[in-house]
């Protein structure tokens, strides 16, 4: 079984001191650096925007994956890329033109991936799953870091896999919510290949030693 790819959220850090934060990423074993933009109207809450991504891509080492937690996304995702993104999240209950919006992420050359609220069924991607780089299958609502994760995304992680196989595609699968060291062993035998973690890493004692447990979590599985 693959290791997996580990994306520290950094919605959990200090935002007074997001340059060591990102520094501290850029010395731990993360593999990207999940990035949570929210616009308080597709989420009921403001996290930050372009400028804020900017001064985080000043001095990150490490992919910077935005989720775009917004209406209409399509209006940005050009600006998200000025400011040093690699792959893109759109959400399936944000986008009237999925198929067209993932297209502008890819000609963009940022791998474009598609969320899914918890309520969504991950049916709905059947006819695009092919053109999906990622699905980000949230496993709580999202708008807010430190929730409770919800025990129905095993299932949904299952019907995306089976999904992926009939239609031979290559899709990664990526959790984002409550992901913990207790879950992160399930998920990734269910088939995850990202796991997104914000305040289990953050709020932990020691980082960098959290975000390592979570890379290997499979070896004490
Ligand atoms: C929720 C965000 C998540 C959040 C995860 O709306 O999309 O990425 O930062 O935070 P935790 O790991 O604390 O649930
Ligand atoms: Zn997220």
């Amino acid at each position: 079984m693959n290791k997996p790819i580990v994306a520290p959220s950094i919605l959990a850090s200090d935002f007074a001191n997001l340059e060591n934060e990102v520094k501290m990423l850029n010395n731990s074993v993360a593999d990207w650096i999940h990035i949570d933009v929210m616009d308080g109207v597709f989420v009921p809450n403001i996290s930050f925007g372009i400028p804020v991504t900017e001064a985080i891509n000043r001095h990150a080492k490490k992919p910077l994956d935005v989720h775009l937690m917004i209406e209409q996304p399509e209006r940005y995702v050009e600006s998200f890329k000025k400011v040093g993104a690699a792959s893109i999240s759109v959400h399936y209950e944000a986008c009237k033109h999925l198929h067209r919006n993932l297209q502008q992420i890819k000609d963009l050359d940022c791998m474009a991936g598609v969320a899914v609220n918890p309520h969504t069924n991950i049916g709905l991607l059947r006819d695009i799953i092919k053109d999906i780089d990622f699905v980000c299958i949230m496993s709580v609502n999202p708008g807010f870091g430190g929730q409770k994760f919800i025990e129905n995304t095993y299932s949904k992680i299952e019907a995306l896999k089976r999904l992926i196989v009939d239609h031979d595609a290559k899709t990664l699968i990526q959790i984002d919510g409550g992901v913990n060291q207790d879950n992160a062993p399930k998920l990734v035998q269910a088939g995850a290949d990202v796991l997104v973690a914000g305040s289990f890493v953050f709020n932990s004692s020691d980082p960098k030693h959290t975000i390592s447990d979570l890379k290997n979590v499979m070896n004490h599985a």
